[in-house]
């Protein structure tokens, strides 16, 4: 694996950082890894699981598993449809994306 994810909380402290899995979902991933993203709808649409991606945002394909329904700042995602692009997994060179909870 070559992302490294860090999910941060509300107010910006790191709650925990991981190796980027290909075919699970952000908020998952990060759940399996004491990132505790809270999630309800699953489906896009009521914005309980958003993030601000701090940085990294062209490694994050934000709508894997669904359309984004919830309004969204250009930066933010909804972690449970998202999940890191297989060309970004794939590659040598090591990468960081920093997830920011919303709620
Ligand atoms: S859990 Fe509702 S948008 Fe992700």
């Amino acid at each position: 694996m070559t992302v490294t994810i860090i999910v941060k909380d509300k107010q910006g402290q790191d709650v925990t950082s991981f190796a980027a899995q290909s075919d699970v979902s952000l908020s998952s991933q990060a759940n399996m890894n004491g990132g505790d993203i809270f999630v309800a709808c699953c489906t896009g649409a009521c914005l309980v699981c958003g993030c601000t991606i701090v940085s990294g945002e062209e490694h994050v394909d934000k709508e894997k598993f669904g359309s984004q329904l919830a309004m969204l700042e250009a930066n933010q995602v909804c972690s449970c449809i998202a999940w890191i692009y297989d060309e970004s997994n794939e590659s040598t060179e090591e990468k960081t994306v920093i997830l920011q909870k919303i709620m």
